[in-house]
This record gives C-alpha cells, structure tokens and sequence, in this order.
C-alpha cells in the first residue's frame, strides 16, 4: 500500500500524517478525556512523542504493519483525529482503532471516517474480517463500531489494563469486541 494513500468521505480526507501535523496531534490527543479510554495513548503528550508516532506511522505504511490516518476536515484542512487499522495476515482480518479531538465529539466523524476504514480493509487490503474493541464505560466507541456495520461479539472481563501515573489510573478495563465479516458486508 503506497504511503500517500488518501481516502475520501462527504467531509473528511483520511491520509498519512505528517511531521506539521505534530503540535495539533499533541494538542488534541493531550486531553485526558480523549486519552483515557485509548489502550495506548501516552499521558501526558508530549510534541516529541507525536513527531516518534508520525515517523512510526510511515515506517509501518513501508512495512505493512499498520496503516494510519489522520482525519482531515475538507472545509478546513484542520486534523480532527486519527483512525488506523492493524492487519493480521495470517488470519486475514483486521483491527482498526480510532480517537477524535473532543471539540469535534458528536457530529459523526468518527462513524463516517469508520465507514470508510472498513471499505479499505475488505476492498483495498482484501481481507476477510474487521474488527475493533472498545473499554465498557465507552458506548461511544460501541456506537461507531455498530454504525460501520460491526456486530457486538461479547465482553472479555478485565481484558485491557490501562495504566496512568500521572493520573493515578490503573485499571483492568471489561472490554467489549465488535465485528463485520466480509460476506455479511458484501450483503
Ligand atoms: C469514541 C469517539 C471516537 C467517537 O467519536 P465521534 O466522532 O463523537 O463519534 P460519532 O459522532 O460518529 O458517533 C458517536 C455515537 O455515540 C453516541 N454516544 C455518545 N456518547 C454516548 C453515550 N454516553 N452512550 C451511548 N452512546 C453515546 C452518539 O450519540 C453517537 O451515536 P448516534 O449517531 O447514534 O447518536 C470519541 O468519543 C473519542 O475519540 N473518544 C476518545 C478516544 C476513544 O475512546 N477512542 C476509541 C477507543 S476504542
């Protein structure tokens, strides 16, 4: 998959980001209220671990190990969030994880930018299943996965461990698991 891969929704443009785009990743993932319910987002954020993960994301495009977006609004050209997808070759299925900067929460850009992710995994990578997990306390997330076309598949207790020091927050999250097989999305 090429590195400059831009995809395209009514008010969106999912591409790579790039090193500009830094301080406003750091900016908006900064928020604890974003940060928290992510498995993996440092806390705080700092610049230089935006500019890493940018770097990491182009390495990983070359490698096929990931492949991440950032969320453009097309009327603006500002970045509202990120969403990338983590293919599993050997069982040809795919799991796509997602944020959106709080200011934008509840206008639909994560379900339009998700919507637009599955058609990549089944039509541009040709695989077989989508998937995604979400920590219980966050029906926001269920909601995105349901409106992409994901079924609920269950609950796993304490799956994720989410860890925090400088919020004090260590927690084994119940974690709730979404998925759309290629056949139902093709119906
Ligand atoms: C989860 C997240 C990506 C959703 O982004 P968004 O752009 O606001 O999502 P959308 O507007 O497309 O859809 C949100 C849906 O959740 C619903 N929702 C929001 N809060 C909810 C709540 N507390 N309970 C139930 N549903 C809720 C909204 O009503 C909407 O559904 P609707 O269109 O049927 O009304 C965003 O809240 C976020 O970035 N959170 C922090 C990071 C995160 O949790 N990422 C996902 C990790 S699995």
């Amino acid at each position: 998959m090429i590195y400059s891969t831009v995809l395209e929704t009514d008010r969106l443009l999912l591409r790579p980001p790039t090193i500009g785009d830094a301080l406003r990743i750091t900016s908006l993932a900064g928020d604890w209220d974003v940060a928290k319910t992510t498995l993996n987002m440092p806390h705080p954020y700092e610049v230089s671990m935006a500019e890493d993960f940018i770097q990491h994301i182009a390495d990983s495009w070359d490698t096929g190990e990931d492949y991440t977006f950032a969320l453009y609004l097309k009327t603006s050209g500002d970045l509202i969030g990120m969403m990338g997808t983590h293919p599993n070759l050997r069982h040809s299925r795919a799991e796509i994880g997602y944020w959106v900067g709080k200011e934008y929460w509840g206008q639909g850009y994560a379900t339009e930018a998700a919507r637009r992710m599955v058609r990549f995994v089944f039509e541009d990578l040709g695989l077989n299943r989508i998937e995604a997990s979400y920590f219980v306390g966050n029906p926001a997330s269920r909601r995105v996965m349901e409106k992409a076309g994901m079924t609920f598949e269950g609950i796993r207790r304490q799956y994720m461990h989410r860890v925090c020091e400088a919020k004090n927050y260590d927690e084994y999250t119940d974690t709730g698991f979404c998925g759309l097989l290629r056949e139902d999305w093709q119906k």
